[in-house]
């Protein structure tokens, strides 16, 4: 038996046409906790970056995991950011360093902003001030989003950021919204504007869900997507499943946990365990395959939009060939349209 033969797609669905992911100049990844955001980041880098382009990932969190990811002996990138394999640079924006930034660029001068930045008293008033972050780190990604070469193409063909998972992912993208409408006149509502046009601009930005084929996921994914299309009207054309586990026996077996479950444990074969610890192992390579089979239809249901499958690795994503397969699956894999 190979659970790993059967392709996920198989399992769950019809083909159904989506303008490709690499045709955006923005896409920010979000989701729950854990279900796989910055692996999707990754691998979604790894596919621009095969098809030609120059890729930029924004890691928002406070460390690097995109770089291990993708290189084995990752050294930091940090707020400048570095390419560490071939057309794929990885920055860290850290809200401090990119509103220290704004501030030089604003001013001219680097100095009082650093005295500022390193003051007490003003940084307990950023501590306790709302929303900053969140516009400071958008601008900057606007900013890398307009930097241009010496021909005057756009230094970055595609911007994927790991944003933060779901609760904290809608503030960030809901700030400049809130920003535009409350502040009349000045800098921060200019900002707020540009960041706010760059976002809800659909064939500049998408956002992608991530989510696993589990209960809680699937009804956060869904109320993520109904909060995003009416408050921050950013576009949101597909749900990525990933971990989903693929059929679990071949098709000429499809019982085989039933039958290995029917065989008496003195059938002793050699160098197997016994027969009613393979049928546990395989009911339970069962019933996870139905239970992300239910949850990926009602995904589809729930959000009214096609989902795209990732598998799950059981070699792990740190495995040479798992951010590739994931890659592929990303970008050209037959896709469950919503029924
Ligand atoms: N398709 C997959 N198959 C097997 N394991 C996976 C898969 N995708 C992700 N993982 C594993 O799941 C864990 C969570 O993945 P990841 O760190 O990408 O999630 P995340 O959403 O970015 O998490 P966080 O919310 O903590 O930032 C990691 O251990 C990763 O290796
Ligand atoms: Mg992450």
């Amino acid at each position: 038996m190979s659970h790993r033969d059967a392709a996920p797609s198989e399992a769950f669905g019809a083909r159904s046409p989506l303008g490709s992911l690499l045709d955006r100049r923005l896409v920010i990844v979000t989701g729950k906790g854990g279900t796989g955001k910055t692996t999707v980041a990754a691998a979604l880098a790894i596919a621009a970056s095969r098809a030609g382009k120059r890729v930029l990932v924004a890691e928002m969190g406070r460390g690097e995991h995109v770089p291990c990811l993708l290189a084995p002996v990752a050294p930091a990138v940090g707020y400048a950011g570095r390419e560490v394999i071939a057309g794929v640079t990885v920055i860290r924006i850290d809200p401090l360093q990119a509103l220290g930034e704004y501030l030089a660029l604003q001013l001219g001068v680097r100095s009082p902003v650093d005295r500022a930045l390193g003051n007490r008293s003003f940084q307990q008033l950023l501590a306790a001030a709302p929303g900053w972050r969140e516009l400071i780190t958008l601008g900057k990604v606007w900013h890398l989003g307009k930097m241009t070469r010496d021909d005057g193409q756009p230094h970055y063909d595609l911007i994927v950021v790991d944003a933060p998972s779901t609760g904290h992912g809608l503030t960030l993208l809901d700030v400049p919204r809130v920003v535009v409408s409350a502040v009349r006149a000045g800098p921060l509502r200019r900002n707020a504007e540009r960041v706010e046009q760059m976002l809800v601009d659909p064939e500049h930005t998408l956002l992608l869900p991530v989510a696993l084929a589990e209960e809680l996921p699937t009804r956060e994914t869904a109320e993520l997507v109904e909060r995003l299309r009416h408050r921050v009207g950013i576009a949101v054309d597909r749900v990525i499943v990933n971990g989903v586990f693929p059929r679990p026996f071949p098709q000429q077996v499809p019982d085989l946990d039933a039958r290995l479950a029917r065989l008496p444990d003195s059938t002793l074969s050699a160098n197997l365990p016994r027969p009613s610890t393979l049928a546990a192992c395989a009911h339970h390579l069962r019933a996870r395959f139905e239970l992300n089979r239910h949850y990926v239809g009602e995904l589809a249901h729930l959000t009214g939009l096609p989902v795209v499958i990732l598998p799950y690795r059981f070699e792990g994503i740190e495995h040479p060939e798992s951010l590739t397969v994931l890659a592929d699956a990303l970008i050209g894999a037959p896709r469950a349209a919503a029924a």
